[in-house]
């Protein structure tokens, strides 16, 4: 049975929520292997609309949510986005939601070093949620964090704490920023465990056990290929890997695990924050397509850069990515317009290129070189079928398949879940 990871093909809120929630009628269990509060997946279902961060999306359809060990948790976050949850009336019990023992914590002095550092950064900010991610995703690597099952070991909590903030506080000091007391985070920590502790076990465990059974799971990926740390639009990226293979190592399970890879890309492109964007638009077609597409943080609230489709940019982010078919969304906001470009290379220092290079210079000088396409008059909005779409915009979307190297296997035509075009089912076998 194929399993299927979703990941983003752009820089982000491609509408990973709408498509993940839209395939969980076909799964058994949804999986978040990366990331953490950072995500903002948007779901419309009816007159409903659910904002997850740190939740699968899958909870909207009553499918078993597991947070695996590769996302970073803020363990207040992430009850405050249950009880958000439970008023909207998702049934969340550790019956439906597990979380992997073994991921690391995010604590409020990782989000204060974030929003610390961010400011002695000045101009050259990477613009970050803010939420303690990369703080987070240090103390990782630095064999430094605190992870969810030592909150079952006050002790373990001791030690750990010390050597924590004897990195932290030091750092805030020297940022001029106020500095954590042990007691205090370790007596939050202690209040907040029993709340935390009934979601927690090794995920791997029940994971490979599914596996076995033959279970369907969807993984559902947060950011996207470009702020991947290793492959993305460096420094200005996130500080997790969201490319398919992390799906595996996020979760506790085998390679074999990951199965079909599913990128989802817009119509166009956005981005979030600083950093190299080629084919953005500062004049009036970008901010058109920033009011159509309702182009506004779903975490942070900020408008969202816009531009033209950069197909060499989604090229680069399927192959490094591992992307299978491609789902299209946001199609019905280029409905009506005259001409679209679509980026297919960059001109830098008068040399011509295929795809972004890595150097941070090099791509800020990156200027996009456009094909230029006829729009369509008529509208794509809602469409459910193929049947219904402009032949223009069947043009459109096969020039796309051509330039990325990649079939699109899925569209979307508004936020609403079932305004949704199928072409080929990813959990086929
Ligand atoms: P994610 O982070 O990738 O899950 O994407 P976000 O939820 O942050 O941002 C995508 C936004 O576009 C959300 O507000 C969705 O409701 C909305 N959306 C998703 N698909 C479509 C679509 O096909 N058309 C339109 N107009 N909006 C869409
Ligand atoms: P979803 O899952 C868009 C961006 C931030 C910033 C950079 C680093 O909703 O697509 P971080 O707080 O992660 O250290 O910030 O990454 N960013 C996102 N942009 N969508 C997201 O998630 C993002 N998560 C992080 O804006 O530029
Ligand atoms: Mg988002």
């Amino acid at each position: 049975m194929a399993n299927v990871t979703i990941i983003g093909a752009q820089w982000g809120d491609e509408g990973k929520g709408k498509v993940v929630d839209w395939l969980a009628s076909r799964a058994d269990i949804v999986v978040r292997f990366q990331g953490g509060h950072n995500a903002g997946h948007t779901l419309v279902v009816g007159n409903q609309t659910y904002k997850l961060s740190l939740l699968p999306s899958g909870l909207v359809r009553g499918k078993l949510g597991i947070i695996g060990n590769g996302v970073v948790i803020d363990p207040s976050a992430l009850l405050l986005e249950i009880e958000r949850m439970r008023d909207q009336g998702l049934h969340i019990t550790p019956e439906t939601l597990r979380i992997a023992d073994n991921a690391p914590l995010i604590l409020p002095v990782h989000a204060a070093i974030d929003r610390a550092r961010e400011a002695a950064r000045g101009e050259r900010r990477i613009g970050t949620t803010g939420r303690g991610i990369g703080p987070a995703y240090e103390d990782k690597v630095a064999r430094r964090a605190i992870r969810v099952c030592d909150l079952a070991e006050p002790e373990t909590l001791d030690w750990r704490l010390d050597e924590l903030l004897l990195h932290h506080n030091t750092l805030l000091a020297g940022l001029g920023a106020e500095t954590f007391e042990k007691q205090t985070l370790r007596n939050d920590l202690i209040a907040l465990a029993p709340q935390i502790l009934p979601f927690a076990e090794p995920v791997w465990e029940r994971l490979a056990e599914a596996r076995k059974s033959g279970a369907r799971i969807l993984f559902e990926g947060a950011q996207a290929v470009m702020l991947d740390v290793d492959h993305g639009t460096y420094p200005y990226v996130t500080s997790s890997n969201t490319v398919a293979g992390q799906a595996a190592a996020g979760a506790g399970l085998g390679p074999d695990a990951v199965g079909r890879v599913l990128g989802i890309a817009k119509a166009y492109c956005t981005r979030v924050g600083s950093g190299p964007f080629p084919t953005e638009l500062s004049d009036a077609t970008g901010r058109l397509l920033g009011e159509r597409g309702h182009e506004f943080g779903t975490v942070t609230g900020r408008a969202r850069r816009c531009g033209w489709f950069d197909a060499a940019l989604v090229r680069q982010a399927v192959k490094v990515g591992g992307i299978q078919g491609l789902a299209l969304t946001k199609l019905d906001v280029l409905d009506q317009m005259q001409e679209l470009k679509i980026g297919i290379g960059y001109r830098i220092d008068g040399a011509e290129y295929r795809h972004l290079p890595p150097g941070a210079a090099a791509q800020a000088k990156a200027e996009p070189i456009y094909e230029t396409i006829e729009g369509w008059s008529g509208s794509t909005r809602g469409a459910r079928s193929y049947a219904e779409l402009p032949a223009q915009a069947i043009k459109y979307i096969r020039r796309i398949e051509e330039l990325v190297e990649c079939p699109v296997t899925l569209l979307s035509t508004s936020p609403e879940r079932d305004d949704t075009i199928l072409m080929t089912d990813p959990f086929a076998d």
